[in-house]
């Protein structure tokens, strides 16, 4: 049998137009990284994670793998492993012999990529009870109540975090230690860290024009949920570490002076204008921690790799 997949939120169509209007009718143009991930955003995604200058995957499960030991005997057995964007599960999947989770619940916006990945991965793991959840918890995180109160793990790797601005990670760190329901919860959480601009840029522009077709398809998306009529081929990816900002950023470029039109609206663009469609905040160690501490949760282990490129950490909630 599969595993339960259960869809929480009910994606109110006319809810997404307007908030996609208003963000393309904005003086500073932007979308959000979520409406990155339609079926084919999750496997351009999955495709970056395979590129040489992507480093945060490979790093993050060298990172996983070297420590499993140690991230073990902080996390503990048994827990309830709440996966946040899991994707395709992979990491999960590095930490199921060691962690042994009593219940695994990934939840993602993208379901019907998570439903393939669950199907793989419930064939693997029989032992392992799986409940997916399809969910947008960028306003707030709601589990059915099928999913286990008891010793709560949230699992936030691939410096997801990193998508919302320091301010909003509080806030969304807050309410995951609040659905910590008793005290033996816990956060397992991967960070990307501060490093030279080069190796930066690189990573969220490569050579094969894999992120830029990441990023482009959130045209394609734009265009089924909002009736537009983008053409791919009059933009180009933009993507770059603002330094002041320790953020890296994704945009939307018009190569020519062009009018978008959709079911309702349109917006003229001058050659050159944006759409902004991701930050992804880069930490140092100290910052991170005390994030992590202002959110409610304490006892911060944090494991690096060599080049002290990504860090995880786990922290209780205290
Ligand atoms: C950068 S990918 C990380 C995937 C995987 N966890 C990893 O580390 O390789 C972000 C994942 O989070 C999901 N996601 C993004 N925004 C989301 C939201 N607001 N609610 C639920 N899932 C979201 C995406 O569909 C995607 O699978």
């Amino acid at each position: 049998m599969p595993p339960a997949l259960i869809q929480v939120f009910q994606s109110n169509p006319d809810a997404i137009r307007d908030e996609l209007a208003q963000g393309l009718l904005a003086s500073v143009p932007c979308i959000a990284p979520k409406y990155l991930y339609d079926p084919l955003g999750s496997k351009l995604f999955e495709a970056i994670c395979e590129l040489p200058e992507y480093y945060p995957t490979r790093t993050e499960a060298a990172i996983l793998d070297a420590n499993l030991a140690a991230i073990a005997e902080a996390a503990g057995e048994g827990t309830t492993l709440i996966d946040l964007g899991a994707g395709n599960c992979a990491k999960a999947a590095k930490l199921f012999p060691a962690l042994r989770p009593r219940q695994y619940v990934p939840v993602d916006i993208s379901i019907e990529f998570l439903r393939e990945a669950m199907d793989a991965l419930q064939k693997r793991f029989p032992g392992i009870a799986m409940l997916g959840v399809g969910v947008d918890f960028s306003n707030a995180l709601v589990l059915p109540q099928q999913v286990a109160r008891e010793r709560r793990l949230f699992f936030y790797p691939g410096s997801s975090i990193g998508n919302f601005t320091p301010e909003q990670a509080v806030a969304f760190l807050h309410s995951l230690r609040a659905a910590c329901t008793s005290a033996d919860g816990g956060l397992l959480i991967g960070v990307d860290l501060v490093k030279d601009k080069d190796v930066l840029d690189a990573a969220y522009d490569d050579s094969l024009g894999v992120t830029a077709a990441f990023n482009l398809n959130l045209l394609l998306h734009l265009n089924r949920l909002l009736g537009a009529d983008f053409n791919l081929r009059d933009w180009k990816h933009r993507g770059f570490y603002n330094e002041t900002q320790s953020r890296i950023e994704m945009h939307l470029e018009a190569r020519r002076s062009l009018t978008v039109r959709w079911q309702g609206g349109q917006r003229s663009f001058k050659e050159g204008e944006r759409i902004h469609t991701e930050n992804s905040y880069k930490y140092t160690k100290a910052a991170f921690v005390a994030l992590l501490e202002r959110a409610g949760f304490g006892n911060v282990r944090a494991w690096t790799d060599e080049r002290q490129w990504f860090m995880v950490c786990h922290a209780q909630a205290i």
